[in-house]
């Protein structure tokens, strides 16, 4: 079974060169959401789930690897799987994991009757996370709130420590109206007594059904994070940011918290002391192509949290990938020229600072092929305050342009435009003067798809660094 040489199946893609390097996914098959991130003793626990059986979604159970530096993983044996005849049987859904005084515990959504029924769950370890125990008290909360009007959608658990015991929030809705968080507090993480609702949704722009909520303290703020489920592809991670008031939230700022594919995202707080958020970066190709690659989703390189005085979230790739940067090659506008080839890799890591003055519509292309036939270009249009990711393709009639996405990055007068870009075989991570976030799944056809290029005119350009970047698996 695959988890049982990990490195052997990591080397049966090297000639695959879609597939990420740099990034996290499991040796082969399926990976959705980030699930259980915890430090324990020193390293990074990252659980996901995960199908261990193929590379779509199915059989749900937590993979499970550990990191010393947020970069570089080791696979460990799957932690948790679906129990014939229990409150999983039909999968082990997301969830999150706290150190309970010394214990390591999972706290997940058992699902059953073909996920008709879900309920929340826990699992211990007492060996440092190699195996787990499910308790025998599971589910541990098995009725959603009537509030809910019956809703079958009750799941991924988040749970913290505060003074006065241990909190939950679940996902939910309220049937016929809007997407909802539930706040529970237990004083022993197996029984629980239901608060309230911590948000309601009232619009449905925020979607019909919120999962994987993540609610914490950041700086004076509260903020909540969601994945707003609309069960179709515009499903999209908001943010609110507020004050949390006798076990309510009252939001005062929300947001869009990616405008691409990242989804379900999961944060926890490091040895740094740091909030870091992991997320779930969609495929974007048929069922039929991701079967035959054998392996589907990645993870997003991890991204340290803060806020800044508007209450808007900043987003900050580690500074632990600096540390893994290749070959660099540095311009500023009087030394690169439009269309200049700088480099030829589908691993690198972008830096580039444009000053507030600068106009027109200008950025990098990446993954041209040699002839020009093909490539996809992250640029920002000054004039509409807008980030685009698009991908040209030649054919016998012309040059087609195939959108991808955009996303609304206002700047203040005096405020200069700051991209980092993080491409890696068919990951793209693009995040504006560190707030705005537009993630894509791009798949260059050719091996020789590599070029990357300055694109629009280098006036205005006050910086571009460039690094290769090698894979994490060597
Ligand atoms: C989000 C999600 C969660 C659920 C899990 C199942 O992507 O739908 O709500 O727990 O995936 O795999």
């Amino acid at each position: 079974m695959n988890e049982q040489n990990p490195t052997a199946i990591r080397q049966s893609f090297s000639e695959d060169f879609q597939r990420p390097q740099y990034h996290f996914l499991p040796p082969s098959n399926w990976m959705n959401d980030p699930n259980g991130l915890l430090f324990w003793k020193g390293q990074t626990h990252l659980f996901y789930q995960h199908n261990p059986f193929g590379p779509l979604w199915g059989n749900m159970s937590w993979g499970h690897a550990v990191s010393d530096d947020l970069i570089h993983w080791q696979d460990l044996p799957i932690a948790i799987r679906p129990t014939s005849g229990g409150p999983d049987e039909f999968g082990c859904y997301s969830g999150s994991a706290v150190d309970n005084d010394g214990t390591p515990t999972l706290i997940y959504t058992g699902t059953r009757d073909r996920a008709n029924i879900q309920t929340q769950c826990i699992a211990t370890s007492d060996d440092d996370m190699i195996t787990w125990q499910k308790h025998p008290q599971n589910p541990v909360i098995s009725e959603v709130p009537a509030v809910s009007n019956q809703t079958r959608d009750f799941r991924d658990p988040y749970v913290w420590r505060e003074d006065d015991g241990w909190y939950m929030v679940v996902g939910s809705r309220i049937e016929g109206k809007a997407g909802v968080i539930f706040l529970y507090r237990s004083q022993n993480l197996v029984d629980w007594e239901y608060l309230n609702p911590l948000l309601e949704g009232t619009e449905e722009r925020y979607g019909l059904m919120w999962e994987c909520p993540n609610f914490f303290k950041l700086g004076d703020k509260w903020v909540l994070i969601i994945s707003s489920h609309t069960g179709h592809s515009t499903d999209t991670v908001h943010y609110f940011v507020g004050d949390y008031v006798d076990h309510r939230f009252v939001p005062e700022h929300v947001d869009v918290l990616d405008y691409g594919t990242l989804y379900a995202p999961l944060t926890f707080v490091d040895g740094q002391d740091r909030r870091i958020l992991f997320g779930w970066l969609r495929e974007n190709r048929s069922d039929r192509d991701q079967s035959f690659a054998g392996w589907s989703g990645v993870q997003s390189i991890p991204r340290v949290l803060t806020l800044d005085d508007q209450n808007r979230l900043h987003m900050q790739p580690v500074p632990e990938l600096a540390s893994i940067r290749g070959e660099h090659f540095h311009y500023t506008a009087s030394t690169i020229n439009e269309d200049q080839l700088i480099a030829e890799s589908h691993n690198v890591d972008i830096e580039a600072t444009y000053s507030a003055d600068a106009s027109g519509t200008f950025g990098l292309t990446v993954l041209g092929a040699p002839d020009g036939d093909e490539c996809t270009r992250v640029v920002y249009d000054s004039d509409r305050q807008q980030l685009m990711v698009y991908t040209l393709t030649t054919e016998t009639n012309g040059a087609i342009s195939t959108y991808t996405r955009a996303a609304v990055h206002p700047l203040a007068a005096d405020e200069d435009l700051t991209l980092r870009i993080l491409l890696d075989g068919s990951v793209l991570e693009v995040i504006a003067n560190e707030r705005t976030s537009l993630t894509a799944r791009v798949y260059p056809h050719h091996q020789s798809q590599q070029q990357v290029r300055l694109y629009g005119p280098s006036t205005g350009l006050m910086s571009l660094d460039i690094w290769k970047m090698p894979s994490i698996w060597q």
